[in-house]
């Protein structure tokens, strides 16, 4: 059977089949410690679910509309007020999504037609890319550098934009990074976007991970953005709700009503129930953000203590997100083998990234951050000694 010619440009992405690698070792009785995946392993707090479980029990779990609840979506514009000082309408300027993830194939399917071109600062999540191909259109990659804190220059961007490029994608704090782009970036990207006419796609989904008194700045606030950004964020990392499959999505009513004609046929609306949760969240008590973000922090800081002395590994430090990015040059082998010998060996599961890195992330429990550490140090003394 033939499958589409665009599919040659969508592999099964590197976080995944390290996954299903590991779940493969775990059913025939391995332990392994999951440093791969970007999933918090807290609990979703109980005010949350208890909202949910009440609204499977009130009967919501019937269609709602395509934009999401109005509830949510009065949470969600209340939610930009509070922490982004961002003013959208809930009824014409806002959709809830299935997850970050389908805000980001709606803005590339809506807003780019084939042979046009999306900036992307690389290294970068692979969804971009990947939702950029599958509209047809043309991933143009711009580096953010390590000794530039994995900030792309704005010199760069410039000199990557031609009369095909359309958008610009700006993911702050940025996985895999950890780079937390300063309000200076941020203007200055803005003020090109506005000179070229760009859209940009403006991912904040890591907004509430963030260290070392680093700032969250958001896109949309600067002159002339509001109208031209598609602000994404969700309920994923913040919250712990990876498996409630809920984001949401802000921008122009008129790119909105682009947008929502996708949703339509993609997933008419998120589940009813799990919307119902996500009006706690935004509305309920913050304190359980600020402890699972202060529980990260102490495992980040354990880890980042103990890789800064381990052999033949370098990296920048990452002020948000939940990741280390960490070139793995000295060790003199490709990333995808380090990957597969930590699994086999150390029975760690990471990512490996390009040709020069590998990404481990710290959303797994502190004792078995501390294991992981020592397991990894052990196999890169041998590698490295
Ligand atoms: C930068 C970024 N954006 C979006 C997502 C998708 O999140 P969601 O679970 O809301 O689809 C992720 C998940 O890892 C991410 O890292």
């Amino acid at each position: 059977m033939q499958i589409a010619e665009r599919m040659k440009s969508i592999p099964f992405t590197p976080i995944r089949k390290i996954f299903e690698e590991a779940a493969r070792r775990e059913a025939a009785g391995e332990t392994i410690i999951h440093l791969e995946l970007g999933r918090p392993d807290f609990d979703t707090p109980d005010h949350i679910k208890t909202a949910a479980i009440k609204a499977l029990e009130e009967g919501k779990v019937h269609y709602s509309s395509n934009y999401g609840i109005a509830e949510l979506r009065a949470a969600v514009a209340d939610k930009f007020k509070r922490d982004n000082n961002l003013d959208y309408d809930p009824a014409t300027e806002i959709i809830v999504t299935v997850g970050a993830t389908e805000a980001i194939f709606m803005t590339m399917m809506a807003l780019l037609d084939p042979g046009d071109e999306a900036l992307i600062p690389m290294p970068a999540f692979p969804a971009y890319t990947r939702c950029v191909y599958m509209a047809g259109a043309v991933p143009v990659a711009v580096p953010a550098k390590a000794e530039n804190d994995f900030t792309p220059s704005v010199q760069d961007l410039r000199s990557q934009i031609t009369s095909r490029t359309r958008l610009l994608v700006v993911n702050t704090p940025n996985n895999p990074t950890g780079a937390v782009y300063s309000a200076e970036t941020l203007e200055q990207m803005a003020a090109l976007a506005v000179e070229k006419d760009l859209i940009v796609l403006a991912d904040e989904i890591y907004e509430k991970n963030i260290y070392d008194g680093h700032r969250h700045y958001s896109m949309a606030v600067y002159p002339g953005m509001k109208e031209r950004t598609i602000t994404v964020n969700g309920f994923s990392k913040a919250y712990s709700m990876t498996g409630w499959r809920l984001g949401y999505l802000a921008s122009s009513p008129e790119l909105i009503a682009a947008l929502i004609r996708i949703k339509q046929y993609a997933t008419v609306c998120a589940g009813t129930f799990s919307q119902w949760g996500a009006v706690a969240a935004l509305n309920g008590p913050q304190d359980s953000v600020a402890d699972m973000g202060a529980e990260f922090d102490r495992r980040r800081r354990m880890v980042l203590d103990r890789l800064a002395t381990m052999r033949g590994i370098s990296f920048t430090r990452p002020q948000g997100a939940f990741y280390i990015f960490i070139n793995t040059t000295q060790v003199r082998k490709p990333p995808r083998q380090i990957a597969a010998e930590l699994l086999e060996k150390a029975k760690i599961a990471v990512v490996p990234w390009g040709d020069e890195h590998i990404r481990i992330s710290y959303a797994n429990s502190y004792q078995n951050l501390s294991k992981a550490m020592d397991a990894l140090e052990q196999v890169l003394s041998e590698w490295c000694g």
